[in-house]
């Protein structure tokens, strides 16, 4: 199906559809070699479109990146309360990217956008067990039972959890540092886990999907996966 020039630019990655205009006017874009006007379409299927002699890739590009979502970001895509949001972190980067699954507002952490159906619905299929580990910071202590209790499973919203990962880092006061990892990702699990156990969250941070480690990545800061990290995560 045929498109405008500058949409299929955008889908490309390359500009935006107001840049790709001006890059119309300026004479800089060719389809099947013949320099384009504003208003020209082409079909991606069958035609070839140039900038500045090069070739566009068919289709979007697809990327993922791993962002160190800082607190008080929402991850969805918009909000009607009109929030900060996880892609405004994002916004040089031409290509509409989403989040895959959720963080709440006020937890911060290893957070990716994709553009990558397969890789989004690989990661968040709940048949795919792929694991999370969260750093947890609680008001109290965490007691060995309670530990054993987290890790066999609890029951939260008429569910019970399955099987966790329960490491204690430290205790120090009246607040507790754990490790937790889960293979599933109901909404706010870990907080209603800890609840369960008579537990508040006071802190909640992701540093690991899978293989995937924040590592020393800087608050509100992103950075690419390779091809060799997307495909490992598609396996
Ligand atoms: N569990 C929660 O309670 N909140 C998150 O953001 C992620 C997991």
């Amino acid at each position: 199906m045929a498109e405008r020039l500058q949409k299929l630019i955008a889908q490309a990655g390359m500009a935006s559809r107001r840049q790709a205009e001006t890059w119309i006017e300026q004479g800089r874009v060719a389809v099947n070699g013949r320099v384009a006007s504003l208003g020209d379409k082409a079909d991606p299927g069958r035609d070839v479109v140039e900038v500045d002699g090069k070739q566009i890739l068919r289709g979007e590009k697809k990327m993922t990146i791993l962002l160190n979502k800082p607190r008080g970001y929402i991850s969805t895509l918009s909000d009607p309360q009109g929030r900060r949001l996880v892609t405004d972190l994002v916004k040089d980067i031409p290509e509409r990217l989403y989040p895959v699954g959720r963080l709440d507002f006020n937890t911060e952490g290893l957070l990716l956008l994709t553009n990558d159906g397969e890789l989004s619905l690989r990661l968040t299929h709940p048949r795919h067990h792929v694991s999370k580990t969260y750093l947890v910071k609680v008001r109290g202590v965490l007691s060995a039972p309670m530990a054993g209790n987290l890790s066999r499973g609890v029951v939260i919203d008429g569910y019970k959890t399955a099987p966790a990962k329960v490491e204690h880092i430290r205790t120090s006061g009246t607040s507790c540092w754990f490790e937790l990892t889960i293979k599933e990702g109901k909404n706010r699990q870990v907080r209603k886990m800890c609840e369960s156990i008579g537990l508040s969250v006071v802190r909640l941070k992701r540093i690991r999907i899978d293989f995937l480690d924040l590592g020393d990545l800087p608050v509100g800061k992103y950075r690419f996966l390779s091809e060799p990290e997307v495909q490992r995560l598609k396996q």
